[in-house]
């Protein structure tokens, strides 16, 4: 296993503002990534913004302004959104990059010359707001088979990258790859879509139709079609075709992550592009679902969408985050509702994790001078520590495994042990009793110890969160988790004052609106 790992996110269309969607792969990608670099794994997880194209060129026009001057309005909202969120990005790549768009030509000047892109004429249907031609027997009913919209008659001019010419070998790279398109069943509905002939895509835009975008080089007449120039940016942004030591480290991507809706894009243009280009394939393109918002996918063009900046002040980031990596199996597509959220927000956070936090931290205050106390016992031996330390290995692998969801399952599962355990071991009847001071000591201590490993796993998922109960607890929060073993010590002081603090999630109602 190589030490580095390289994971990417599409990059953003910038007609809008960000909304759920997109903060859901921005924060999915950044737990991994803070996850990995736990694991002492040198980490790039590059994201950034999609400007050029017909709906870019439109929004702008819609605002009466040139295109340029509108992206650069937008990408501020997207990177504030980012910081709000957390999300510890490398690299922040813009298409509109002097570098990238040089990179863009360079790869066509040179698949021209190599012969798998030609100029043809050509004719057929358009749908514009889908961006894609269509030929008159994929029409549904004479609607784009996409989106149901109306389509234009066209006859043009244009160039053409020879996608058809790779289609076997495409088939057979993902068949003697299984782990190539993931979760499972996408790569067979990628293997089904690959059943049928392969077209050649038309990679340009008459300028006629389209200004906004990158030239294509020698031609006067063309812009680059929009997803042409967007793929690319998982090689541009690691400085490719220039800074070769950068792309030598990181190439090639260990993981695009990616919505379902463009996964033919990642799965079928993207890697023939690399083929052709000879370059090596990324490891993996695992496609994940979308969140809906009753029965339809969240999306600025149905006009559903929900601001994460509204629900992040109402119920903090963190909140925000655990929410839409512990609702749904990634993958899956997920439905979202303030009441799920406020859900989860009253009984997972505050009422198990934000509760024995505070009756932990209260026990610790009032029986043993808010300092930690020291274990007589073998504690290590107790169920709950057994548990505890367990979950090192189960989060490790759910996690290597993408399963992000059954990670926090198996966190909460804990969670709620430590909270019966309070309940059966009841130090308040302890503390009574001078034969079992002794016993007590060893509860709070195993208590303690409990919520220090959970803060630490926790670090991933919920950053602001985990950082205070570390400091609360003043334990030192992690480098590096080499592997699970390595973890199995004690990570509390005993004697070390320890300071309660604010509740780690207020009940709402006491939260301004
Ligand atoms: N610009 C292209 C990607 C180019 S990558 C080389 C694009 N942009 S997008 O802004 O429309 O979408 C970006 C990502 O957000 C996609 O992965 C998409 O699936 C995701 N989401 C947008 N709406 C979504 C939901 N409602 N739910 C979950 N994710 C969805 O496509």
């Amino acid at each position: 296993m190589t030490n580095r790992y390289y994971l990417t996110t599409p990059i953003y269309y910038v007609n809008g503002k960000p909304h759920i969607g997109h903060a859901y792969t921005s924060i999915l990608c950044d737990t991994l990534a803070r996850y990995y670099r736990m694991l002492g794994r040198e980490v790039f997880y590059l994201t950034g913004t999609d400007e050029h194209g017909i709906k870019v060129q439109k929004a702008a026009l819609a605002e009466g302004m040139d295109p340029k001057t509108f992206v650069d309005g937008i990408v501020p909202k997207f990177k504030e959104l980012w910081s709000l969120l957390g999300i510890q990005y490398d690299h922040f790549i813009r298409t509109t990059d002097d570098h990238h768009k040089a990179g863009v030509q360079k790869v066509l000047s040179e698949l021209e010359k190599k012969g798998d892109i030609y100029k043809a004429a050509y004719h057929g249907w358009y749908c514009t707001p889908c961006e894609s031609f269509w030929t008159e027997l994929q029409l549904k009913e004479g609607k784009c088979p996409d989106c149901g919209r109306a389509v234009d008659r066209l006859e043009e001019e244009n160039y053409f990258f020879r996608l058809s010419g790779y289609q076997q070998w495409l088939i057979d790279y993902i068949q003697a790859n299984p782990d190539f398109i993931r979760p499972d069943y996408r790569k067979n509905e990628i293997l089904g879509f690959l059943r049928e002939p392969l077209e050649d895509l038309c990679i340009t835009r008459p300028k006629a139709r389209l200004t906004w975008g990158i030239e294509y080089p020698g031609s006067g007449d063309h812009v680059v079609y929009v997803w042409f120039d967007a793929l690319l940016n998982y090689l541009t942004g690691i400085g490719y075709p220039e800074d070769n030591e950068k792309y030598r480290k990181f190439w090639p991507a260990d993981c695009h992550m990616v919505g379902k809706d463009i996964l033919r894009q990642h799965a079928v243009y993207w890697p023939i592009m690399l083929k052709a280009m000879g370059v090596e394939m990324p490891k993996m393109v695992f496609a994940h679902g979308w969140w809906k918002i009753g029965g339809s996918k969240m999306s600025k063009s149905l006009g559903n969408i929900v601001d994460p900046v509204e629900i992040v002040a109402r119920y903090g980031t963190d909140a925000f985050r655990y929410f839409l990596m512990r609702e749904v199996t990634l993958g899956l597509d997920g439905t979202y509702s303030e009441d799920l959220l406020n859900e989860r927000y009253t009984s997972d956070l505050a009422n198990d994790l934000g509760n024995l936090w505070h009756r932990t931290a209260s026990m610790i205050e009032k029986y043993f001078e808010g300092k930690i106390p020291q274990p007589g016992g073998d504690v290590w031996e107790t169920r709950l520590l057994k548990d505890t330390l367990g979950l090192w290995e189960g989060v490790r692998d759910h996690i290597l495994n993408y399963d992000l969801r059954e990670s926090l399952a198996g966190i909460w599962a804990v969670i709620t042990a430590a909270n019966q355990f309070v309940e059966e071991k009841k130090p308040w009847a302890l503390a009574k009793d001078s034969a079992k001071q002794g016993e007590l000591a060893d509860s709070l201590y195993a208590l303690a110890e409990c919520v220090a490993h959970i803060a630490i796993l926790l670090q991933a998922f919920m950053p602001l969160t985990a950082a205070k109960v570390i400091d609360r607890l003043r334990i030192a929060s992690t480098g590096s988790i080499r592997d699970a073993a390595g973890f199995r010590k004690p990570l509390t002081v005993p004697g070390t004052g320890i300071h309660k603090g604010d509740p780690l999630f207020p009940r709402l109602d006491e939260k301004p609106a």
